[in-house]
C-alpha cells in the first residue's frame, strides 16, 4: 500500500545523463530521461505500441525514442513521431509524472497531476535549492519502507544495534545511551522523537571524528513527515559545551550534521533511500568520513531492516509489541493509517 499524492525522490540529479534511467516507483516501471535542453522527465515505461519499456531507448533532443520500432514520446507523453507516417497518432500516449529538480534531486509525483504542487516538497532547509552544499547518498532496501519509517521513528536502536560491543560494528553508540531522554510529541501532522544524552562515555566512533574527549552529550532528533520523509539533526559535542547548541568547531570537540532522509518505495518488499546530508562546518575530508560513517551505520540497519521483511513474509499475521520507547512509531504508523483512509477515500 502507498500514498500516492505526495512527492517522493526518483533519482538524484547526477544520474540523469546520455542514457535513460529504468526505476520502479510504488510498484509503477518509470523511465526518468533529461532533455537536451536540460529538463528532467519521466514516463511510463511502457511504449504505447508494443509495449517495450522506453528505458531501453534513446534521448534525441526532447524525445524519448523507443528501441524497438523507432516510436518517439515528448516529454509530455504524447507521442511526436511515428516511422512512416507524417501524423503521429494523437491517443498513442504514455502517461508522463510531473517532476521537479530540487536539491540536487528529482522529485517525481505519481498521483493525480492537478495536485501536484511544487510547494509540497520537502522543505530541506538547510541546504540550498540547487543542491550544491549537499552531500547525497543513495542505498537500496530489500524491505518495505514502512521497516524504514519506524526505524527512525525509534532510535533506541542506536544504543544496541550499533552498539561499540558488537563486532565490526559502526560503534556510534553504547548500552548506557539506554538512560538518554526521549522526548515525543506531535505538530499537527509531523511526529517528534528527540533522543538526547547527557554526558555519557564518548561512543568510539564520535571520539574519533570529533576529536571529542572521554565524555559527551549526544542527540538525535527524528521529525516525521508524511509519507516517508524524516529529519534528523544528529551529533555529539565535548560534554559541559552545549550539546547541539556547543561552539566547538567541528571535528574539534563536535561532530554534527542533519540527515533528510528521503524514502521511496520501490515495491512492497523494496525501497529507495535517498540521503541529502547538510553539514556545515565540514571540510571535504570530514564530508568523506560523513559519507563513509552513513554507510557503515545503514549497512547495520539495512541488515536488520531486511530480516524483519524475511520474517513478516513468513508470517504475515504475526503480532507486534509495543515497548515504552515506542511512542513515534505508534504515532507514526496511526497517523499513516488516517492518511491511507483519507487517500482512499478522495479517490474512491
Ligand atoms: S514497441 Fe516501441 S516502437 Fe514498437
Ligand atoms: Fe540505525
Amino acid at each position: 500500500m502507498f500514498l500516492r499524492n505526495y512527492w517522493y525522490v526518483a533519482a538524484f540529479s547526477s544520474e540523469l545523463g546520455a542514457e535513460p534511467l529504468a526505476r520502479t516507483i510504488l510498484d509503477q516501471p518509470v523511465a526518468l530521461f533529461r532533455t537536451r535542453s536540460g529538463v528532467a522527465a519521466a514516463l511510463e515505461d511502457r511504449c504505447a505500441h508494443r509495449w517495450m519499456p522506453l528505458s531501453k531507448g534513446t534521448i534525441d533532443n526532447e524525445l524519448l525514442v523507443c528501441c524497438y520500432h523507432g516510436v518517439a514520446f515528448d516529454r509530455s507523453g504524447a507521442c511526436a513521431r511515428v516511422p512512416g507516417s507524417d501524423q503521429p497518432p494523437s491517443t498513442m500516449t504514455v502517461r508522463s509524472y510531473p517532476t521537479v529538480e530540487r536539491y540536487g534531486a528529482v522529485w517525481i509525483w505519481m498521483g493525480e497531476p492537478k495536485l501536484a504542487d511544487p510547494a509540497a516538497i520537502l522543505d530541506c532547509k538547510l541546504l540550498d535549492p540547487a543542491g550544491s552544499d549537499c552531500t547525497r547518498v543513495y542505498l537500496h532496501v530489500k524491505a518495505n519502507y514502512m521497516f524504514i519509517n519506524d526505524n527512525l521513528c525509534d532510535l533506541l536502536h542506536v544504543a544496541f544495534l550499533h552498539n561499540a560491543a558488537r563486532k565490526n560494528s559502526s560503534s556510534i553508540g553504547n548500552t548506557l545511551m539506554e538512560n538518554g531522554k526521549l522526548e515525543v510529541g506531535q505538530r499537527g501532522d509531523r511526529i517528534f522523537a528527540d533522543w538526547v544524552w547527557t554526558d555519557v562515555p564518548t561512543p568510539p566512533t564520535w571520539r574519533r571524528l570529533g576529536n571529542i574527549g572521554e565524555r559527551a552529550d549526544g542527540w538525535i532528533l527524528s521529525t516525521f513527515i508524511a509519507p516517508s520523509f524524516l529529519v534528523n539533526p544528529i551529533g555529539f559535542a565535548e560534554a559541559g559545551t552545549g550539546g547541539i547548541k556547543s561552539p566547538r568547531p567541528e571535528g574539534r570537540g563536535k561532530f554534527s550534521f542533519t540527515l533528510y532522509q528521503c524514502i521511496t518505495p520501490e515495491t512492497e518488499r523494496s525501497t529507495h533511500f535517498f540521503k541529502l546530508m547538510a553539514h556545515p562546518g565540514w571540510t571535504p575530508e570530514m564530508a568523506q568520513q560523513g559519507i563513509e560513517l552513513i554507510k557503515t551505520v545503514n549497512a547495520e540497519d539495512i541488515w536488520a531492516m531486511e530480516l524483519q521483511q524475511q520474517a513478516l513474509d513468513r508470517d504475515p499475521e504475526a503480532v507486534m509489541h509495543a515497548i515504552p520507547s515506542d511512542g513515534g512509531v505508534i504515532r507514526m504508523r496511526r497517523l499513516m493509517k488516517r492518511l491511507f483512509k483519507e487517500e482512499a477515500a478522495r479517490t474512491g
